[in-house]
């Protein structure tokens, strides 16, 4: 007879392990571990039960015809963007954020929008009542689309209820956190649980040709089982982000099987839901204070587009032993390696003074692209010299002090002009892309380079 075994389950990690421990081996992470029982089927592996002979699956070779996977587009720019050019026929994806952060928001109106197109949608909702639901569209103004609607967390009623009709384009489920099958015994909400779930799911879609949007939370504290082990299973994940301050969120795409990762969509979350922002370095741009020191606009680059941001600078006096260096929006080690390089090659000293660096918005920039436009906010604080008004900056920095080329600087020119920029402070390597514009770009072969010519300005306007 096939023995019921324990099993212990990471909950944030999915790692499993025959004995509990306080910390999972595998992440790191404390507390997570939690035991869940194995009875073979979906959650648990293949059960231990003899087989039917297996059905023969015809094998072909890598070339042949293909059709091109269709795609369903929303016609919300943004969201189309940050998918590769709309939802694929069959895909699965994942969308994760912090709870309140708009994805149900974000999922009613695609799904509005793809209905009102004459696509069959499906919203199925674990969290709210249908009430809850059909209020928000009503308050959206989005109750005359066509989505069919329902409040259900169990898989197997939810299979059931889509099998007795045509498969929709579009499968909505909110959220991955609250379904459950009862194929497997652990509580809803466990990593078992949500794996199984989301397993008969996608084995749904794919075989339908639906397209699935599952909504995963993203928790800190490893209670509700973290969507990681979800990612594996999907062809795209994306994150919504933004922060209780702001009123913009984010869209960007970690994972796509179909399209280009690291594109981002901007939204504004408004009284009517969420608004596309066609134009974000606008936005972003939109309450910057140009005569102040310390402030440099980087042209920067998410994903395929280009964005304009404004890094601000505070350097001040310290009285402590060690100065403080706080850092919001970027990488502070990396802003520890600019602050090193300005003071080794460039002889400009931090070491009495405290450095807040901040990205205005509320926005993340992992580029390295940044640091020419940080070593430019940095020393015009120091200096209290504020920076001319109509300048950009972009280039990486390395040890040595060079400033290196960056990626599609053209775009990034392009982007500036088109904002009423007129010159730009870029890598000597990035000078032969320039052509294209009327911009006028100053090539850095050096940091030292830039900081001379960033002083020989400020002289030339202090004699004005
Ligand atoms: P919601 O989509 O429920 O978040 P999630 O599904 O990610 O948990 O969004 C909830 C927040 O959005 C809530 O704090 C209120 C705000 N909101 C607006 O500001 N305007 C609107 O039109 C809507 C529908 C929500
Ligand atoms: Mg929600």
């Amino acid at each position: 007879m096939a023995r019921r075994s324990l099993q212990f389950v990471c909950q944030s990690c999915g790692a499993v392990t025959g004995k509990w421990t306080g910390r999972c081996e595998s992440c790191g992470e404390w507390n997570t571990i939690v035991e869940e029982q194995t009875g073979g089927g979906v959650g648990g592996g293949p059960g231990k039960a003899p087989r039917s002979k297996g059905r023969v699956v015809p094998l072909v070779g890598l070339s042949g015809e293909t059709q091109e996977a269709p795609r369903i587009q929303s016609k919300m720019a943004e969201l189309d963007r940050v998918t590769g050019g709309g939802f694929v026929r069959g895909s699965a994806l994942l969308v994760g954020g912090d709870p309140g952060i708009g994805k149900s928001t974000l999922l009613i109106q695609a799904a509005a929008a793809l209905a009102n197109l004459g696509y069959p949608t499906v919203y199925i909702s674990g969290e709210e009542a249908v009430g809850q639901v059909r209020l928000r569209a009503e308050r959206l103004g989005l109750s005359g689309a066509p989505v069919a609607l329902a409040a259900e967390t169990s898989v197997e009623d939810i299979l059931a209820t889509l099998e007795t009709g045509p498969p929709p384009a579009l499968l909505i489920l909110d959220s991955i956190q609250t379904l459950w099958t009862d194929q497997v015994d652990s509580p809803p909400g466990t990593v078992t649980q949500v794996r199984a779930s989301a397993q008969a799911m996608v084995r749904y879609a794919k075989k339908n040709g639906t397209t699935l949007v599952l909504v995963g939370h993203v928790t800190k504290d490893g209670q509700i089982a973290g969507p990681r082990v979800v990612e594996h299973m999907v062809d795209a994940v994306l994150y919504f982000e933004g922060d209780g301050a702001h009123q913009y969120r984010i869209l960007r795409s970690v994972k796509n099987r179909f399209g280009a990762t690291d594109e981002i969509g901007v939204f504004e979350m408004t009284g009517r839901g969420l608004e596309e922002v066609a134009n974000p370095s606008a936005l972003f741009l939109g309450d910057r204070t140009t005569n102040a020191p310390g402030s440099a606009v980087f042209a920067g680059l998410e994903g395929s587009r280009p964005l304009l941001i404004e890094i601000q600078a505070l350097v001040a006096q310290s009285s402590l032993g060690t100065p403080r260096r706080a850092v919001i929006g970027w990488d502070s080690a990396r802003l520890s390696m600019i602050l090193a390089v300005l003071e080794a090659r460039c002889g400009v000293r931090f070491s009495q003074h405290d450095v807040y660096l901040n990205v205005a918005g509320g926005l993340k920039i992992n580029e390295p692209g940044a640091d020419l436009a940080v070593a430019a906010a940095l020393v015009s604080s120091l200096s209290g010299l504020a920076l001319p008004a109509n300048c950009v900056y972009f280039g990486e920095i390395s040890l040595s002090g060079a400033i290196r080329p960056v990626a599609q600087a053209p775009a990034r020119l392009k982007e500036a002009r088109k904002l009423g920029f007129e010159q730009a402070f870029c890598p000597l390597g990035n000078l032969k892309d320039r052509s294209a514009t009327e911009l006028s770009a100053i090539g850095l072969p050096e940091l030292g380079d830039f900081i001379a010519k960033l002083s020989a300005r400020a002289g030339a306007s202090a004699q004005d």
